[in-house]
């Protein structure tokens, strides 16, 4: 039945995953430790997060795991092979460095394996299956659930969480390069109240952390956002400026509400009075969003303070925003 069917998949890639990491230290490997070691990470880290490599054959993981008692039809459900058009049946991830996802429980359901090189698509990840489904889990949450730190560092991508962990911010998590999805904001809500958006500096990464704002706050969950500037990603980051420099960031890291206006601000010159007013009444519609008059107030004086008007016409404002939005 399906329960046996995902435990049989569990288990099948638990051992994929201890032949992945295994052939990370064997010669076939040599390429994939070297490509980890260049990029920062210490044997410690390499074992904590289990990473390996696939080698650079057709069916290295069919054979290894046929060994073991599995055939191709279950290494093609796992999504560990791929079959083209004529039939033929290969492993899926090839010479490639590979990352897995464990879920809360422990379980190991899908990975991800990342080019060593230039050469697309970058990172390949495993398809949906029956234990997998990627709107619905967050890597490293495993690790992450058990932090002291009482608040979740958001991030896009395996190499920041990993960077993030070896420096020593236990909270970090990534949604994986997809949109951040409301399964899972509710999953980080059972662990965590507060969330910190780390997304990469670029306008893709602003874009998504803008739209994953709405749904985090949705899940119950208070968001600030942490913005690296000088560097691409948090991995980058931390590795020209160092960890001390990351803690500060978080530090520096804005409320959700004055990271909007900040961002709002930036499409407007202030200096032009027309503008200024425009700013204004679309900093109005934001504040008179926010469920309770103390937040109205606050973020009502933040934004008059923006753009050096009195806090009172700003409140009449969001007033005036309020009523038309009822
Ligand atoms: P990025 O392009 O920002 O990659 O995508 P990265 O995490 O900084 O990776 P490095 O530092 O170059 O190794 C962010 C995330 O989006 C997903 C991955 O999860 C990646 O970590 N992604 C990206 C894919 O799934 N496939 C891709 O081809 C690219
Ligand atoms: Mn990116
Ligand atoms: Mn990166
Ligand atoms: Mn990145
Ligand atoms: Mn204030």
């Amino acid at each position: 039945d399906a329960q046996k069917r995902r435990e049989k998949m569990l288990e099948l890639n638990r051992r994929a995953a201890l032949a992945f990491h295994r052939w990370l230290y064997a010669p076939e490997g040599a390429h994939g430790l070297d490509y980890l070691r260049r990029r920062g990470l210490s044997p410690g880290t390499l074992t904590r997060f289990g990473l390996g490599f696939a080698p650079d054959t057709w069916d290295a993981l069919i054979q290894e795991m046929a060994k073991q008692g599995y055939d191709k039809r279950d290494l093609l459900d796992a999504g560990l092979a791929v079959s083209n058009k004529d039939g033929r049946i290969y492993d899926r991830f090839r010479n490639r460095v590979i990352f897995p996802i464990i879920d809360v429980r422990g379980g190991v359901i899908g990975f991800g394996g990342r080019v060593m090189d230039d050469s697309t698509p970058k990172y390949l990840n495993s398809p949906d299956t029956p234990v997998y489904n990627k709107s619905r889990n967050i890597f490293a949450l495993n690790i992450a659930k058990k932090s002291k730190a009482g608040r979740v560092i958001l991030t896009e991508g395996y190499m920041d969480t990993i960077a993030l962990h070896q420096a020593g911010f236990d909270n970090a998590v990534a949604s994986l390069g997809t949109s951040l999805t409301e399964e899972h904001a509710q999953l980080l809500s059972r662990y965590f109240k507060d969330a910190i958006l780390s997304y990469d500096g670029d306008g893709a990464g602003i874009a998504a952390a803008q739209r994953a704002i709405p749904i985090l706050e949705k899940a119950g969950l208070k968001v600030r956002v942490l913005r690296v500037t000088g560097a691409k990603d948090p991995d980058e980051f931390i590795k020209t400026h160092g960890r001390d420099a990351f803690a500060r960031l978080l530090d520096k890291s804005e409320n959700q509400v004055d990271y909007r206006l900040a961002q709002l601000q930036s499409k407007f010159d202030l200096t032009d009075d027309a503008q200024k007013v425009a700013f204004l009444q679309e900093a109005a519609q934001l504040i008179a969003a926010r469920p309770s008059a103390v937040e109205r107030e606050i973020y009502g004086g933040h934004a008059a303070q923006m753009a050096g008007i009195t806090s009172e016409s700003m409140a009449q404002e969001v007033s005036r925003a309020l009523r038309h939005r009822l």
